[in-house]
């Protein structure tokens, strides 16, 4: 089974791509955690992946949520790894998710940090097209090293440094100093993507159909990313810059993840 994250494709493609080469089944971590869906049976598992995305050097919020949550029946002998995708480097995700698994008697046998494009555009932009290319081909290449690597059982690599914070706490890298700062412009038709997307259910419709964000936002940028028009922004850092989404994704990702 492979418990997967991801709010602009980078994270979805790797699970997809894992799940075809090794046969497993893939679970949103999304989706779960909007059904209230912690409840999984392993048997006949050989293989428990996390597939996620690095959050300031560590794990998203909403995946720590996940795993607090977690009930795993006959999880005992898999082999269970992290794939940390992440823009440069996932610092110490590894050890946040092996600490998080430890508390609840899961075994950890190491993790694959794995570069892509780097969807945190609230402090940078993305880079030009040629490069963003590149940099997709490079990750696929390491892709299927990983994924030799799965499918043997090796060893990946253990951080026994867990950082202070297990997960980003959203308070980090808003420019309000707590609440997200996430909102709305006048481009806005009210078509409802960002409010069926959002895995924290922090985005509410007002009379009007559109978005109003209320509750625990874990800056995945999914709503900000995968807007069709554009209408969200974070402050004043995103104004004008163009958004992301990984172009191998499947098409079900339009609506979920
Ligand atoms: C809030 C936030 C924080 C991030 N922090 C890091 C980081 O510490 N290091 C890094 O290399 N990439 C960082 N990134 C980039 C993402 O980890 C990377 O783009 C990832 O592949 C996105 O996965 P997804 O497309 O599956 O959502 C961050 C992205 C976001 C949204
Ligand atoms: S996804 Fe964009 S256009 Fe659709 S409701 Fe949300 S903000 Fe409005
Ligand atoms: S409001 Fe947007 S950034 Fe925050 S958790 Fe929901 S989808 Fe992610």
């Amino acid at each position: 089974m492979i418990f997967y994250f991801s709010a602009t494709g980078n994270s979805q493609y790797t699970a997809e791509k894992l799940a075809d080469q090794t046969n497993d089944k893939l679970v949103s971590i999304g989706v779960a955690l909007r059904d209230g869906h912690f409840s999984f049976d392993l048997t006949g598992n050989t293989y428990l992946g996390f597939v996620i995305p690095t959050f300031a050097w560590t794990l998203p919020g909403a995946v720590a949520k996940f795993i607090e949550k977690l009930e795993l029946v006959n999880a005992a002998d898999l082999y269970v790894y992290g794939i940390f995708t992440c823009g440069e480097s996932s610092g110490h995700t590894s050890a946040a998710l092996s600490t998080m698994l430890g508390a609840k008697s899961i075994p950890f046998h190491g993790s694959f940090d794995l570069v892509m494009p780097d969807n945190f555009i609230l402090w940078s932009d993305l880079p030009p097209e040629h490069e963003l290319n590149s940099i997709l081909s490079s990750a696929d290449k390491a892709l299927d090293a990983i994924i030799l690597s799965v499918k043997a059982r090796s060893p990946g690599y253990i951080d026994n440094n867990p950082p202070k914070e297990l997960y980003m706490k959203t308070s980090l890298i808003s420019t309000s100093g707590g609440s997200s700062n996430l909102h709305v412009t006048d481009a806005c038709t009210a078509c409802g993507t960002c409010y069926a997307l959002c895995p924290m259910r922090c985005i509410q419709k007002d009379g009007s159909g559109r978005p109003v964000w209320e509750g625990e936002c874990t800056m995945c940028l999914a709503c900000l990313h995968r807007c069709p028009h554009e209408a969200i922004e974070h402050g004043k850092d995103t104004q004008g810059k163009i958004r992301y989404k990984n172009p191998f994704v499947r098409p079900v990702f339009e609506n979920l993840y």
